[in-house]
């Protein structure tokens, strides 16, 4: 049976906490466990990411942990008497002065000051997602007055987006840098950072994630229009992480939902171009929150991203909340297995008439290109210290697996991210260096991954256990005795 190269992030909940839950998801094939800090406490988050670690080292398999911060989403207040409904031609005012408890058919207040000085007379505020729509009449010191123009119920705490972009709160708040500790402490593979504006709110949370003594990696969100405006504001978002997430419900609020497919297309292939990874997020399956087959419109949004090579899948609602977490999980492992078997996911024009700037990168490059174009090989492994060798051969397209072997547990947990990357334990320093390519191959054979006369590539360096030092490439065929 083939392995599923496109991973999955389930977002754990109320709907998928019991450990049996947790134990039915990574069968079904969880890779990532996101736990969304915008919702639960620290220590509900505590004890799912214990459940999490326990239940796969009882299964033997690598299933990462990623914190998602809740950033600094603007929110109108409360309404006093429960929610309200506006119809289209109504007045409504946000007010950063009117009392947060209080909100009437005519007003609620909103505890965001700024909100008067990043507004003008004809913007188009979006709430509920875009639920309700309202136009920026007047701004006032401490009001901003507007007419609905979509209708629709508001209730408390719902979020409010500006069409185009440009609510510009920073993007880490005090929960976030809290969350951040939290993350060191459950020592999570990977935090994403909701709505950074550019590299900067980037480089703080990696300073953060530094002075917590975290190795966590970080995934931008991208989910504000400045985001997307140019390659320039994308790239340099990009560059200042690890890895992005389309975040497509904000994105698709404040850019609108005719531009989102192609930037969703436009982001996946510039991060890949950027040896970063990226999750595809958001209503994947959506249906599925209260049904247990998804709709054909789904299935090809899954296996689009899949065909675009996107390195993760993601559910929401749909496994933290929905009635069917499960069910999810193995539709969508289903259809990115059924994708991938198409023609366009195996072949690469990745780096095709660049320069390679590293010894590790050409090493990575040129394994991948020998294992495409050399029918025999069935499996390349690479030895890694911190993931970084898989990653660099994972941008490519190719239909073989690409075994990570690492003693690191962090970068075991970090490559199951990774399009097409598994993880194994493996020590090289407890082995005699004459048995490294047996015992490397052995570990294949024992889990069935490769059998006798195939051909296996293999990356390693000239010292073990150090980052950056990937400088050979051996073609083995298996049941060989190998030096
Ligand atoms: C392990 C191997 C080394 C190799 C290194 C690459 O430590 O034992 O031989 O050089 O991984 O690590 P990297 O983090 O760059 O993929």
């Amino acid at each position: 049976m083939s392995i599923r190269r496109t991973k999955i992030v389930a977002t754990l909940g109320p709907a998928s906490s019991s450990p049996e839950r947790i134990a039915a998801l990574i069968d079904a094939g969880m890779n990532v466990a996101r736990l969304n800090f915008s919702h639960g406490s620290a220590d509900e988050h505590r004890e799912r990411a214990r459940q999490v670690r326990a239940i796969a080292a009882d299964k033997g398999c690598h299933v990462a942990l990623l914190g998602d911060l809740q950033g600094p989403k603007i929110r109108i207040a409360r309404f006093a008497n429960g929610p309200i409904q506006l119809e289209v031609g109504d007045r409504f005012r946000l007010s950063t002065s009117h009392p947060l408890d209080a909100g009437n058919q005519e007003v609620v207040g909103i505890d965001y000051p700024e909100l008067v000085n990043d507004c003008q007379a004809g913007d188009e505020l979006l709430l509920d997602d875009g639920r309700v729509v309202m136009r920026v009449d007047s701004v006032g010191s401490d009001e901003v007055s507007c007419t609905v123009t979509v209708a629709g119920p508001l209730s408390n705490h719902k979020g409010i987006n500006r069409r185009g972009g440009g609510l510009s709160a920073a993007a880490l708040t005090d929960k976030d840098r809290a969350d951040i500790i939290l993350a060191a402490e459950l020592q999570m593979e990977y935090v994403a950072v909701s709505f950074p504006r550019d590299a900067a709110d980037m480089d703080l949370a990696r300073s953060l994630l530094a002075d917590a003594q975290s190795q966590a990696w970080l995934v931008a969100k991208i989910e504000r229009a400045e985001a997307v405006a140019d390659d320039e504001a994308l790239d340099g978002l990009i560059h200042a992480s690890d890895g992005v997430m389309v975040a497509r419900g904000d994105l698709g609020v404040e850019i609108g939902d005719a531009e989102l497919v192609a930037i969703q297309k436009h982001i996946i292939s510039r991060a890949r171009k950027q040896n970063k990874l990226v999750i595809t997020a958001t209503q994947m399956m959506e249906s599925m929150i209260s049904s247990p087959l998804p709709t054909r419109a789904e299935v090809s949004d899954v296996a689009n991203a899949a065909l675009d090579y996107t390195d993760a899948v993601m559910l929401s609602a749909e496994s933290a909340a929905g009635q069917f977490p499960v069910e999810a999980v193995q539709a969508m492992a289903r259809i990115c297995l059924g994708a991938e078997k198409h023609p366009t996911s195996q072949r690469s024009g990745h780096r095709l008439y660049q320069s390679f700037e590293r010894c590790d990168e050409t090493i990575a490059l040129a394994a991948m290109y020998a294992g495409n174009h050399f029918p025999g090989v069935t499996a390349i492994i690479s030895l890694t210290d911190s993931g970084f060798t898989p990653l660099i051969m994972s941008r490519i397209r190719s239909h073989l697996p690409i075994f990570a072997l690492s003693p690191n547990p962090q970068t075991l947990g970090r490559v199951a991210l990774f399009r097409g990357v598994q993880a194994m334990a493996f020590n090289p320093a407890d082995i005699p260096a004459e048995q490294l390519y047996q015992q490397a191959i052995g570990t294949l054979l024992k889990h069935g991954h490769v059998k006798p006369d195939d051909w296996v590539i293999l990356t390693k360096g000239d010292s073990y256990n150090a980052s950056g030092g990937t400088n050979s490439l051996k073609l083995l065929q298996v049941g060989e005795q190998l030096v």
